[in-house]
């Protein structure tokens, strides 16, 4: 056996996220949006329609950058546990 693989997470923060899409600057997307993303639990986004669901998801996936508030995303572990003793 090469590897085993072991679980892996990425826990991400989302603290005090404001964000305008630069095409439409004058209408605010986001505001004040601080929430926390935990590795292995599965998470709803509600709102009406125009609440910023899948503009909070296009700031996870870094297509555009909040312009205000931080998104902080920790490593928690190794994606792989490698022990070259057994390879
Ligand atoms: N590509 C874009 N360019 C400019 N403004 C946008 C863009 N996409 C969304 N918006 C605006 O950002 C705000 C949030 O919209 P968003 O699409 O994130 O809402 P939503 O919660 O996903 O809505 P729905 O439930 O209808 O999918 C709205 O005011 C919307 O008009
Ligand atoms: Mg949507």
């Amino acid at each position: 056996m090469l590897a085993e693989a072991v679980c892996c997470g990425v826990q991400v923060d989302l603290s005090n996220i404001g964000f305008a899409y630069p095409t439409r600057s004058d209408i605010v997307a986001l505001q004040n949006v601080t929430f926390k993303l935990e590795p292995g639990k599965l998470v709803a986004l509600v709102g009406l329609s125009g609440s910023g669901k899948s503009t909070l998801v296009a700031l996870l996936q870094r297509l555009y950058d909040p312009n205000s508030g931080q998104v902080w995303q920790s490593l928690l572990q190794r994606l792989y546990d490698l022990n070259s003793g057994q390879v």
